[in-house]
């Protein structure tokens, strides 16, 4: 294999990993590292202070640095140095999947008209090998679906109220004081880290271009101990799903929101920050793709991976032709109100004779056909705790009875409204 000099731009969680990894590869040498702070203490033995800088253009310039490694994340500056990079002919490894979702298209173009590649297996699910399977062994395929977890943060907090009986909020605590949970969790908690990999890994698996920007996002907040306790005692685990479906007619339906899962589902044995990927094609079926989706190894093992790759096709005319970005369709995308769902229903009213009638009653003018209808008991002031289960019906009418629901005079409150996977 031929030597390659490699330039990292980060030397947090996934660069130190890459650092210490990289140090068991003989032919790869690592020529500069860029960080923010060069006096920062670094869990790294034996680090030469000589090959850090606080100036990442040091590496983008640098005509013997073969493959630049971005793992700072943002958009800026890491957006800049890349495109400085690509320009400079350099091949790029990254892990930065809010950078490929929203700035992804402009990247790949430009890496295609410079002849170079970009990889970013651990943009997608840290450790877990999906982009490279989908573009290579899995490529005989049509795709039409992917349900996924692609979040550990959020996959923990679930499974942590699921097992305990306890609060969102108080999970979380524990999270962040475990180091699970970041300071400020709104990335992960509220779905957006899910929504940049459903949007990049939607793009590679059904061969259309996804808009970050038209991804219906929702998180994990609003989901209480009771939504737990009732999911489980009617069979299913609640999960953060990140869904990408090629439709018959063509659209693409992507979305990322909490949804029950039923047991029989392999999804839902999915727990702690575990993440993982079911896809299903023509004519491989279902697979499922699962693992370690976060962490300072099973990244770094994901971004060894490919800048070996790169290595091995450095000196070729055309180095890993099917790694290349080859998305020219744009995804025309389901709205929300569109999609077709079971739902799961949550719903405090007053106990009083006929209140099931009236929640029927609301349902069924919305065309909505109930599946189940338990009472949850009745509380010391005398209310009710009601959970339904719907068949599948459409968004915009399940929203239009939601609002109804609201404004009757026997409905105290509508604690939770859930999508249902079938
Ligand atoms: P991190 O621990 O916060 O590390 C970020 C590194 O970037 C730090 O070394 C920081 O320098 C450096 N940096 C930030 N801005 C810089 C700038 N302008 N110039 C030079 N260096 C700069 O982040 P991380 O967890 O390693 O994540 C890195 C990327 O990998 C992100 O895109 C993330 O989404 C992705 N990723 C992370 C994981 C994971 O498990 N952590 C998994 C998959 C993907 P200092 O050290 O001096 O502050
Ligand atoms: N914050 C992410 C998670 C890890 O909790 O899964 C980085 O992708």
């Amino acid at each position: 294999m031929s030597r390659v000099n490699i330039g990292l731009i980060g030397l947090g969680t996934v660069g130190g990993g890459v650092v210490k990894v990289l140090r068991e590869n003989s032919d790869i040498f690592i020529k500069k590292i860029a960080v923010r702070d060069i006096n920062k203490k670094r869990n790294i033995e034996n680090l030469d202070p000589n090959l850090l800088t606080t100036n990442p253009y040091e590496i983008v310039e640098d005509p013997d640095i073969d493959i630049v490694v971005e793992v700072i994340g943002g958009i800026e500056p890491a957006f800049e140095l890349l495109k400085k990079a690509i320009k400079n002919k350099k091949h790029i490894v990254t892990a930065n999947k809010e950078l490929l979702a929203k700035k992804g298209e402009e990247l790949f173009n430009l890496a295609n008209e410079n002849n170079v590649v970009i990889l970013y297996e651990a943009a997608i699910a840290g450790g877990i090998p999906i982009i490279t399977p989908i573009k290579t062994t899995l490529a005989g395929n049509k795709i039409d679906k992917i349900a996924a977890i692609l979040n550990g943060t959020t996959n923990y907090i679930l499974t942590k109220m699921e097992e305990s009986n306890v609060s969102y909020e108080e999970v979380l605590k524990e999270a962040q004081q475990l180091g699970y949970a970041e300071a400020d969790p709104t990335g992960d908690v509220e779905g957006y880290d899910s929504a940049y990999k459903i949007a990049t890994l939607g793009t590679i698996a059904l061969n259309k271009k996804i808009d970050i920007n038209k991804i219906h996002r929702e998180g994990i907040t609003k989901i209480s101990a009771n939504d737990m306790k009732f999911a489980d005692e009617l069979g299913y685990k609640i999960k953060l799903i990140a869904l990408a479906e090629l439709k018959k007619d063509g659209q693409v339906d992507v979305r990322v929101h909490p949804m029950l899962v039923p047991n029989t589902n392999i999804l839902s044995t999915i727990n702690d920050v575990t993440n993982a990927i079911l896809l299903e094609g023509h004519p491989v079926g279902k697979v499922m793709f699962a693992g370690p989706g976060a962490g300072e190894m099973p990244t770094a093992s994901s971004v060894v991976g490919d800048i070996i790759a790169i290595q091995k096709e450095i000196n070729e005319e055309n180095p890993l032709p099917m790694m290349k970005c080859t998305h020219k369709i744009k995804a025309e995308q389901t709205d929300i109100e569109e999609t077709e769902n079971k739902y799961y229903i949550s719903i405090t009213a007053a106990n009083i004779p006929g209140v099931i009638g009236t929640i029927g009653e609301i349902c069924g003018r919305h065309r909505i056909n109930l599946a189940s209808v338990l009472q949850k008991g009745v509380c010391k002031e005398d209310f009710a705790q009601i959970v339904v289960i719907t068949e599948t019906s459409k968004e915009s009418d399940i929203q239009n009875a939601i609002s109804e629901l609201k404004n009757n005079n026997r409905i105290v409150k509508i604690n939770n409204l859930i999508r249902v996977m079938e």
